[in-house]
């Protein structure tokens, strides 16, 4: 098994091999932080898109709808989020290189060479300092660390840094005819999240769909983010997906609701069956400008320990603000008797706890999780092999099947098979190569069940499905495989 690093760079080239990512535009040399999605990958990311979806607004105790914004919102929006004038990370540029840095980035990227070279508590003792100074926008103290602990510029290997300064992360451009790009009022964005699409909209839903609180907003949707620091593939980019989920609830009930997200929410990833140790809570040292609590759900990836999921206590922040700059209402009427008075709680602005996942680095923890390399030899012979052990729900295809041979009758009645199982699940046909490669192709794309038609087949009805993970087979009568599979992938 390759050592964690190793393992990163093997999923990467993996991804790439097998059609699950390549560089955006490729053939021009890729354009930094910006990946597509191959046949393979588009298939498991809409395979997690659809999971969380349903878990959300089909499966869910609570009264969850969906809503599809646009990525386009009035630049007010921006302004009433606190985005135009919070949205800003510490940037600390390197004189020598004129490389620029996130300056937590620069700082941890340190922590965790020092955590590699066995020095722990030094790693830790950098990064609770750093928090604190973070958590207090003390500007001079992050520099000062930083020199203090001479960390190099990767480029330049030199520490001549300017002073840290602040750097706006949203993308703007420039809308039809009427506005200009100079006319820094009118600007569009390219939308940093998902959210303010739902808190725009919170009325229009509450009204059109007698929501009564608590109840939430579920969306799905492109972001995007002038990530200074971009790296580590899909972990951050500057075009990516997010998957999020604004609970509307009575003030007073957040500290409530904002515990039972944060369960939830990971209760939902281990029922993917990823496993428990891998995850763990952060809460938030430096509370963001809307917050009143928030956590990170961090994932233990092949880079370390990293957020997941955000979990925020977001008040009235984002519907307050929204009234105040649009100057319409964002008050919502509860005729529910508020027991301490008798009387309805009435007019209110509603507190909101929100989720907030990456579908790419979803994408990422399914992915590092499903990697393995398996090494399979015997006494006689050298055997290995890679397979991704994907959840079988979330597998691209989820049955292969594979005609012994390419006559005598085989591949009609694989044809057939494909034919009936085809609406129901996605799957994939092959002839070409011994039936061992075919079986490594299909463990090397994550295929739960490959389905072998052999000669027996003709005679009795029956065909072996190979289990992915134990590679086992077992003889099943053709009328059942189709059941077989279905229950194996809800
Ligand atoms: N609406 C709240 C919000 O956007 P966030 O913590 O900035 O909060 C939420 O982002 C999630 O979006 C993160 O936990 C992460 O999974 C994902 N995310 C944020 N920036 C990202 C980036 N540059 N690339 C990929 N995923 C990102």
């Amino acid at each position: 098994m390759a050592n964690d690093t190793n393992k990163f760079q093997a999923i990467i080239s993996h991804c790439k091999e097998y059609g699950f990512i390549f560089p955006s535009s490729e053939i021009y040399d890729g354009l930094q932080a910006v990946y597509d999605y191959g046949q393979m990958g588009a298939e498991l990311k809409k395979n997690i898109k659809d999971y969380w979806w349903k878990s959300m607004t089909q499966l869910s105790d609570e009264n969850i709808v969906g809503i599809d914004a646009a990525i386009f919102m009035h630049p007010t929006t921006w302004k009433a989020s606190g985005h135009v004038d919070n949205f800003n990370d510490p940037m600390i540029d390197n004189k020598d290189s004129n490389k620029r840095y996130r300056v937590d980035h620069l700082i941890e990227g340190f922590a965790d060479t020092l955590a590699t070279d066995g020095k722990e508590k030094e790693s830790n003792e950098l990064i609770t300092s750093m928090e604190a100074l973070i958590a207090k926008d003390d500007f001079a103290g992050l520099k000062k660390l930083i020199e203090e602990n001479k960390i190099k510029c990767a480029v330049s290997g030199t520490c001549n840094w300017t002073d840290i300064r602040q750097f706006n992360l949203m993308f703007s451009t420039e809308f039809g005819s009427t506005v200009s790009a100079d006319d820094e009022d009118n600007k569009v964005y390219l939308r940093p999240e998902t959210a303010q699409g739902i808190f725009v909209n919170f009325l229009n839903v509450q009204k059109t769909g007698r929501m009564k609180i608590p109840f939430g907003i579920a969306q799905i949707g492109k972001a995007f983010r002038n990530e200074i620091v971009a790296r580590q593939f899909i972990f951050r980019m500057r075009e990516f997906e997010q998957m999020e989920m604004q609970f509307f609830i009575r003030p007073g009930t957040q500290k409530e609701w904002y515990e039972k997200w944060k369960a939830t929410r990971l209760e939902w990833h281990k029922s993917l069956g990823m496993p428990s140790q891998k995850y763990r809570y952060h809460d938030h040292v430096k509370l963001a400008h809307y917050a009143d609590a928030a956590c990170d759900i961090e994932f233990e990836f092949p880079i370390g320990f990293k957020e997941l999921e955000g979990i925020h206590s977001r008040t009235d922040f984002d519907l307050k603000q929204h009234q105040e700059y649009s100057k319409k209402k964002m008050q919502y009427f509860d005729n529910d008797v508020d027991p301490a008075t008798g009387k309805p709680f009435g007019n209110y602005i509603p507190y909101v706890i929100e989720t907030s996942i990456g579908l790419d680095r979803m994408f990422l923890a399914v992915i590092s999780q499903a990697y393995t390399e398996e090494d399979l030899s015997t006494e006689d012979k050298k055997d290995d092999r890679v397979v991704l052990k994907f959840p079988a729900k979330l597998a691209p295809i989820k049955m292969a099947v594979l005609p012994l041979t390419k006559k005598d009758g085989l591949p009609e009645i694989a044809e057939k098979i494909i034919a009936e199982c085809k609406p129901h699940f996605r799957c994939f046909y092959e002839e070409k190569d011994s039936i061992g490669k075919r079986y490594r192709r299909m463990d090397a794309l994550g295929t739960p069940f490959c389905v072998t038609v052999d000669h027996q087949s003709k005679e009795d009805n029956t065909v072996t499905i190979r289990f992915r993970d134990s590679m086992e087979q077992e003889r099943v009568p053709l009328n059942r495989l189709k059941e077989i599979i279905l229950e194996a992938i809800v």
